[in-house]
């Protein structure tokens, strides 16, 4: 079974910020669960390079936009392999092979009858590149979101005849499996009940843009462009661009995941250009929340912005998947505070999960020849350790998929507490010093070994590197490929050698503000 998932294509006017790599964190997280789950994965992510936006920045930069595109690609990339992001496609919509797609698909929409010429007028949003409806102030408007002013624009431009397809969206939107979650569902039904109108598709004023075919002086509109990159990126693999090999390709997404800021251009007007080139839609369109940082919007002006690269720098990517993936309920937004990062990182991490393996291997080691103690009678699947294991996988293999991360997260923390419980109920330490009971202390230290084991699993999709570095310290290897005999009960051999421990997480220390 395919499974292609997406992140957007991210606009290079700036360096990666935050609100990215949560974006991208998350796809991530999700891409290399469902490659656990056996499925072949395609995922998807990369960069949005042409616009007025992108024009004006190397514009002010004095560079010119294909150099500017170049640099800033580039450091999306590296941030990216830096995060080791396990995207299979990273595609630039600067690229030939885009263009020759673009017109391929421009081609089909036409042929639908679907583009018309008219006159567009309108107040709009260089930072969205987006014309805004009504907006409050019409003397002075400015953008909500950029809190910039909006510039007035009259000019004749190239319409895509969404209004043809207002019944069908009607339908798709009306569906509950289509736009998620659910919070998100209303606006958008109660935008396309207000009735779709066409929207321009091509620009007269902006020439970092590719042409349109027989229409001289015409750019596509940014977004156009960009929505074709998730195609292109699919048809990036050496063969011939043609939009019949979709199907083959991993076309239709199972899922586009995004910020909810960009839901309408996923949810309304995606759809309908891809019904107009007779193409299959996606599955399921997920509009994430936004971040804030201690209450406050992250902005320039505000001086508050939280670079992704210091944080990877100064924290590591174990703290900062657990942070975004377990204290965030993915779909609502969220606020980063760094005293509790801090603490979850901690307690979480570096104590509930690191001391319980280090604890428990250390006694292990000391008592049974640096080996995992043997089994006995009582360690199978009918324990309550074993059982809340149980349970706990039964959680993430449902909670992942539907991007729950935080439900997840949270059941293998459970899991890792539950195993501390164990161990201070059963106290092996004082348990040892009396006599005969070598077996019941083995037993014991089995059982939270191996409930340590599957939190160890079960961190792979989340936090990786830990997981890898876990599993290391019960002298297994990480977990690659299909995971489903990792995940029953009983895995660990007695036996098998433990090497000396080495603590799985660092303490986070940050005195100043990041
Ligand atoms: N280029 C378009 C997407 C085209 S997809 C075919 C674009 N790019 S963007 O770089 O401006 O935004 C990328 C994503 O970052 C969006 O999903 C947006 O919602 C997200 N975020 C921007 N700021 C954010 C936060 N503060 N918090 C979380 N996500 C945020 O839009």
């Amino acid at each position: 079974m395919n499974y292609t998932l997406t992140t957007p294509l991210y606009y290079v006017n700036d360096r990666p910020h935050l609100g990215s790599t949560y974006t991208t964190i998350a796809c991530d997280a999700l891409a290399r669960f469902q490659r656990h789950q056996d499925k072949g994965v395609l995922f998807v992510t990369g960069v949005d390079e042409h616009g007025q936006k992108i024009q004006r920045t190397a514009e002010a930069r004095g560079v010119s936009p294909q150099l500017h595109c170049d640099e800033i690609s580039a450091r999306y990339r590296e941030l990216w392999q830096r995060w080791d992001i396990s995207q299979d496609r990273f595609i630039r919509t600067t690229t030939p092979r885009h263009l020759q797609l673009v017109e391929q698909f421009y081609g089909r929409v036409k042929a639908s009858g679907d583009v018309i010429t008219g006159r567009q007028t309108g107040w709009y949003c260089v930072g969205c590149e987006e014309y805004k409806d009504d907006p409050a102030d019409a003397t002075e408007p400015h953008c909500p979101i950029h809190q910039r002013p909006l510039e007035w624009r009259d000019e004749e431009n190239l319409f895509f005849r969404l209004s043809r397809y207002q019944e069908q969206i009607e339908e798709l939107v009306a569906r509950d499996d289509f736009i998620a979650p659910a919070s998100r569902r209303q606006e958008v039904r109660n935008f396309v009940q207000q009735g779709l109108r066409d929207f321009s598709i091509s620009r007269t004023n902006v020439a970092w843009g590719l042409p349109v075919p027989d229409q001289p002086g015409h750019t596509f509109y940014v977004w156009f462009d960009a929505l074709l990159g998730y195609l292109s990126a699919l048809l990036d693999d050496g063969q011939s661009i043609d939009l019949d090999r979709l199907k083959d390709a991993g076309w239709p997404a199972s899922i586009h995941v995004i910020g909810k800021d960009i839901l309408r251009f996923h949810a309304v007007y995606w759809p309908a250009m891809l019904m107009s080139a007779g193409l299959p839609l996606p599955d399921r369109v997920f509009g994430h929340g936004f971040l804030t940082r201690e209450g406050q919007k992250m902005g320039k002006s505000l001086g508050n912005v939280l670079d992704p690269e210091v944080l990877l720098e100064r924290c590591g990517t174990d703290a900062v998947r657990w942070y975004l993936l377990r204290d965030i309920q993915f779909g609502d937004d969220g606020d980063f505070q760094q005293q509790r990062f801090v603490d979850l990182v901690n307690n979480d991490l570096a104590n509930t999960i690191g001391n319980l393996l280090n604890r428990t291997s250390s006694m292990a080691r000391k008592w049974f020849d640096d080996a995992v103690p043997p089994a006995g009678s009582g360690t199978g699947p009918e324990h309550p350790l074993a059982q809340q294991a149980t349970q706990t996988v039964d959680i993430v293999l449902a909670k992942v998929p539907d991007l729950a991360f935080k439900a997840g997260a949270e059941a293998i923390l459970q899991l890792a507490i539950a195993a501390n419980g164990h161990l201070n109920d059963t106290a092996p330490w004082s348990r040892m010093k009396q006599p005969g009971q070598e077996a019941v202390v083995a037993g014991d230290l089995y059982v939270v070994l191996e409930a340590a084991r599957l939190v160890g699993v079960l961190l792979s999709p989340l936090l990786p590197d830990l997981s890898t570095r876990i599993l290391d310290q019960l002298g297994i290897d990480p977990v690659n490929g299909p995971w489903e005999d990792q995940l029953r009960w009983g895995g660990l051999t007695p036996g098998s050698m433990l090497p000396k421990p080495n603590p799985v997480m660092q303490r986070l220390e940050l005195e100043e503000s990041l």
